[in-house]
């Protein structure tokens, strides 16, 4: 379990958290030394956790042979403090941002995004939890390692002498790895000991789609995506996510059950093959817990005005956004502060999603119709299947800085790394 990071009290109620990048060894195989990358430790790293509006500083110290950068994913912010590849850390340096957290209650996380090598900064393990809360008081488990709990699931492969294997630039997707780790952890158990259970799910993977169910079938409900809480409980049996995809899903047990939750092969390019993933053993005895509420948040949608400015970006190869390889020194877009505008994706190719800083969006359509209801929150990533066009309405915010740009990109790392990624600002409406 990513044990959380305790903020120090900084100047005027200022919560300071400190991290630092560092290269070591992680035992995950048993009886083999893996080369990893970490926060705070030798692999992946602490959870991070805030409520709305709190003020936050991070101290990020690069203590890894080269640069990098730390993204806060899903976080809505200025640009200057987003960790993209505008934002380097140089070796033996250390990076400070600080913005006030305003945005709802959401599970969102942080990694590197130097350009050109997320790809492999990601896959040596510098990943790690971003907590939102707000006071919005429901009735959900969120008692942290008790009975609600991060699952961070990633693929690797291994090489025989323990350490990572496959180029995360190389191929189609990069790496599809065959031995799925949660937390960091190969072949993990879990006791549960209350009767319904949180779990905060990231997909933290570089390439692989998950299609997540448990072995005995059992329903259970997704309260959450990406941004944030839904509207309504939405029961399911499955639910799938893409890279650096979000959901929350509350699970019900009896006493002395056990049950496996798996990734089934979804027939999709990156969604391929069958995975144990976690072994849940439920206790003798199980605390109770309250039903789920029947009604979450009351969840504003995001529409867009008629006469909305419509932006296409159409994914063509690995490599390209409407033709053209991400250029640090080009702006490809520029929205007014506030804005809300429908982005319509379209992928002539094999599997790609697509990923927006800043933002939250909704999903309109894909090919035409509706998104599965468990994913009608706010969102920042989106499964863009193979020959589809998804139509989003995307609410964008205030900070104007037209000399620093956010990103939006495909979240398959080895499609970014390469070029799939472009640049837009946000500047005051009429300029
Ligand atoms: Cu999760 Cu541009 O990143
Ligand atoms: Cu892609």
């Amino acid at each position: 379990m990513p044990p959380l990071l305790h903020p120090k009290p900084g100047k005027d109620g200022v919560r300071r958290f400190e991290l630092s990048m560092q290269a070591g060894q992680t035992q995950i195989l048993a009886g083999k030394q893996t080369p990893t990358w970490g926060f705070n430790g030798t692999f992946l790293g602490p959870t991070l956790r805030a409520s709305r509006g709190d003020k936050v500083q991070m101290a990020v110290r690069n203590q890894l042979p080269e640069v990098s950068t730390v993204h806060w994913h899903g976080m809505r912010l200025p640009a200057r403090m987003d960790g993209g590849p505008h934002q380097p850390i140089e070796p033996g340096t250390v990076w400070t941002p600080h913005w006030t957290i305003d945005q709802p209650a959401a599970t969102s996380w942080y990694h590197p995004h130097p350009h050109g090598t997320t790809a492999q900064h990601v896959y040596r393990g510098l990943a790690g939890m971003f907590i939102l809360d707000d006071d919005l008081d429901l009735d959900l488990p969120a008692d942290y390692g008790v009975n609600d709990f991060p699952l961070i699931l990633q693929d690797k492969k291994f090489a025989a002498d323990g350490s990572f294997d496959g180029d995360p630039l190389k191929g189609t997707f990069g790496i599809l790895g065959d031995h799925i780790l949660v937390n960091g952890t190969f072949n993990p158990h879990l006791t549960v000991t209350t009767e319904r259970v949180r779990f905060r799910v990231l997909n933290g993977s570089n390439a692989r789609m998950y299609t997540l169910a448990f072995a005995d079938k059992r329903r259970f409900h997704v309260v959450a995506n990406d941004g944030g809480l839904l509207s309504t409980p939405v029961e399911v049996e499955a639910f799938s996510l893409t890279p650096g995809e979000r959901a929350e899903i509350i699970v019900a047990f009896a006493p002395r059950e056990q049950v496996v939750l798996r990734t089934t092969d979804n027939g999709v390019d990156i969604g391929k093959g069958d995975f144990d993933l976690l072994k849940l053993i439920a206790a003798d005895e199980l605390k109770p817990t309250p039903d789920i509420p029947a009604r979450l948040v009351p969840l504003t949608p995001i529409t867009a005005p008629a006469g909305a400015k419509v932006r296409r970006f159409k994914l063509s190869g690995h490599d390209a956004i409407n033709g053209k390889e991400m250029n640090m020194a080009r702006i490809d877009e520029v929205v007014p502060a506030g804005a809300t505008e429908i982005w319509e994706i379209e992928n002539n190719v094999y599997s790609h999603n697509f990923h927006i800083h800043e933002v939250a969006f909704q999903v309109l359509e894909i090919d035409g119709s509706a998104p599965p209801a468990y994913a009608v929150g706010y969102k920042d990533t989106v499964y863009v299947p193979s020959k589809s066009v998804v139509r989003l309405a995307v609410q964008f915010g205030s900070f104007t800085d037209a000399a620093s740009p956010y990103m939006y990109h495909c979240h398959i790392l080895r499609h970014e790394d390469s070029g799939m990624m472009g640049q837009f600002v946000i500047v005051k409406p009429g300029t």
